[in-house]
């Protein structure tokens, strides 16, 4: 009767506990969405200014690879690239990274510190097209490139493949040229398609850890089998290639 009495007080306890941090995380987050809100709304201008330096930042590069396509395509035949997805990083998920890496609320740490507010997606058929362009596009002389990832040599441990630089582009203004930070991640169709499921996994909510973790290894071995596809269709045209010549 006591140690049931005991378990229960105990029980209580934690209850409460987890109530607390849950209420304390709760109101940190809302003020620090409010501080966003507010640092947003005191610094309209500069804030909305500096969008539109990656929004620029943006058109140079998918002009870039735009232009490589069209060369490419006259050389080889067939288009390198399948699609070209861009994207300004949303308000929400310029603050939870803010949260997440506890970056100073201003403008020139913002900049400073998250590379991937502009983003650009390339999307090719087949691997060695991935490389071809990536290579060109870093030769070019106004591009710096900061960071460079190789994801598809060297998967991450979810079986994610892609290939990811950080360059800095240069925009030209009225009176100045500024360098601008841009993430291009290029994938392969197959990459891509995966990399979408697993996100769709990563963001719902309703499932539990038992469910993530099967979903997880199911995925891990699509990844493999998504990856020798792309190595096998790679050969198949590499093959149908060095027939035409
Ligand atoms: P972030 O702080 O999220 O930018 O991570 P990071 O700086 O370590 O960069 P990383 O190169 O690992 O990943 C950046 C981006 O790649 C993410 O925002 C996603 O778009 C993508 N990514 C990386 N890993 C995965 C993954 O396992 N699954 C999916 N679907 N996307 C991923
Ligand atoms: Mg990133």
């Amino acid at each position: 009767m006591k140690k049931n009495l005991e378990v229960i007080t105990e029980l209580k306890k934690q209850g409460k506990a987890l109530l607390d941090s849950r209420r304390e995380n709760f109101v940190r987050q809302s003020i620090l969405s409010d501080e966003f809100l507010n640092f947003i709304q005191e610094n309209k201008k500069p804030f909305d200014l500096l969008m539109s330096y990656y929004e620029c930042a943006i058109m140079e590069v998918e002009t870039k690879f735009r232009v490589l396509n069209h060369e490419l395509s006259l050389e080889y035949d067939s288009n390198p690239i399948e699609s070209i997805k861009t994207r300004v990083k949303s308000y929400d998920s310029i603050l939870k990274k803010i949260r997440r890496k506890n970056i100073p609320l201003n403008l020139e740490s913002m900049e400073e510190n998250l590379k991937d507010i502009a983003g650009v997606r390339v999307i090719c058929s087949f691997p060695d097209d991935i490389y071809k362009l990536a290579e060109s596009f870093l030769r070019q002389d106004d591009i710096i490139l900061i960071q460079k990832k190789d994801y598809i040599k060297n998967p991450k441990p979810s079986g994610y493949r892609s290939l990811h630089l950080i360059v800095q582009v240069p925009i030209f203004l009225q009176n100045t040229k500024k360098l601008v930070n841009v993430e291009v991640q290029f994938r392969t169709i197959a990459m891509d398609f995966w990399a979408s499921l697993d996100h769709k996994m990563r963001y719902k909510k309703q499932l539990s850890d038992q469910e993530i973790e099967i979903l997880q290894e199911e995925l891990y071995d699509c990844a493999q089998q998504s990856a020798a596809l792309d190595e096998r269709m790679q050969g198949i045209r590499d093959r149908i290639a060095q027939r035409k010549n």
